[in-house]
């Protein structure tokens, strides 16, 4: 198979399942036991927690382990006042989004931060923005379907300075580019771990001290009190080997990706009717998201999977549904053309071989000789 597919996950790496067995074997205790076997257990979790940290650019006590991005994205939510005046951007991903439309549903107002045809946020939508004065913004470091980067820093600032909470989701862009979250001055922001070859089910939300976090579970008090509830030891470990590795891999591994989206998209530009969206926005060096003209994506995705290659037609979560997908809509996108998308997320893995077998089958595909 040709996987093609990392922004929805990614496959475990070998040196973080050897981190996670221990943990799945003899070293069973519960981390809040006071006995040996239990603080041994605990010693990894706050190994994971620096290593984490260590990556996000963050200290170790402001990290919360969560069961994954969704939790991290929706606890973040949460810590918005009582009936506050919400602010998304209208490309976030559902786990951000649902639980927004959710609120509104229940009395909040909610404005949505538009972004141009190049998927950017820009000042100007920002400006109208501000004039509403929202109490709680979040907006995506990187997004999970075009790769656009978007200027945290530089909103957080200005959202900061009106005294809204501001957070954003980092799940995909932890592990492909830089991220700093003293340098982003958010409030909150969420990572996952299995988009950066650890396990799936775990994730962190890193927040600022003194930021009014509302636990959505409470019992034990694991987490600083933030997330009870005996903590997945095994993951946890797993997304801290993800993060050192990540830490120490990351300027190789973005040239080599970097320099197969350069080959592929120079492909794609060949083939008559294809439209490569975002293409002259600053990406993640992953992702690639393209569209042609009279091609239904999800039938293409389909045809190239019996072919054996995995690919998306936009957000995971949303395949299947047959909807254009929202952030190429929000870009201002044609609905036929938003609905003949097909994502490429590149991995580690991945060889210029596959690049080419790729673009022959398509060529085949959506022009067959
Ligand atoms: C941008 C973004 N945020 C959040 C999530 C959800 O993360 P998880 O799968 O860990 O719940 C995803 C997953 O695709 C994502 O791409």
């Amino acid at each position: 198979m040709i996987y093609f597919d990392h922004n929805a996950t990614t496959p475990i790496h070998p040196k973080v399942l050897e981190a996670m067995l221990p943990f799945l074997g003899a070293f069973y205790g519960n981390p809040s036991s006071l006995y040996r076997h239990g603080r041994l257990v605990r010693s990894a979790i706050d190994t994971a927690r620096n290593q984490v940290a260590t990556l996000a650019g963050a200290h170790p006590t402001q990290v919360i382990f969560t069961s994954g991005g969704t939790e991290a994205n929706n606890l973040a939510l949460m810590s918005a006042p009582p009936l506050a005046k919400l602010a998304i951007s209208a490309i976030e991903h559902p786990s951000i989004s649902e639980p927004t439309f959710h609120l509104q549903q229940t009395g909040h107002d909610l404005t949505l931060i538009e972004v141009d045809p190049n998927g950017l946020i820009t000042q100007e939508a920002v400006d109208r923005v501000i004039l509403k004065k929202p109490d709680f913004v979040s907006i995506m470091l990187a997004n999970n379907e075009t790769g656009v980067i978007q200027d945290v820093a530089r909103y957080a600032g200005q959202f900061a300075a009106i005294g809204a909470l501001v957070h954003t989701d980092a799940v995909q862009a932890l592990g492909k580019i830089p991220v700093n979250f003293e340098q982003l001055g958010v409030q909150m922001m969420s990572l996952s771990s299995h988009k950066i070859y650890g396990p799936k089910g775990c994730g962190a939300l890193v927040f600022a001290k003194g930021t009014p976090i509302k636990p959505m579970l409470l019992g034990g008090g694991q987490e600083q009190g933030l997330r009870a509830g005996t903590e997945n030891v095994a993951a946890i470990a797993g997304f801290g080997k993800a993060a050192e590795l990540a830490q120490t891999e990351l300027v190789f591994y973005n040239a080599h990706l970097l320099a197969l989206r350069n080959a592929l998209e120079t492909h794609l530009s060949a083939i008559p009717g294809l439209t490569l969206f975002a293409h002259h926005s600053q990406r993640l060096p992953n992702t690639v998201q393209f569209g042609i003209e009279g091609i239904d994506g999800e039938m293409l995705l389909m045809k190239l999977d019996q072919k054996g290659i995995a690919v998306s037609s936009g957000s995971a979560c949303a395949s299947g549904g047959g909807i254009p997908s929202p952030v190429l809509l929000a870009m201002g996108v044609e609905a036929s053309l938003a609905k003949s998308a097909i994502r490429i997320s590149l991995g580690c893995s991945n060889t210029e071989a596959e690049i080419l077998e790729f673009i022959a089958v398509l060529k085949n595909l959506v022009n067959p000789a």
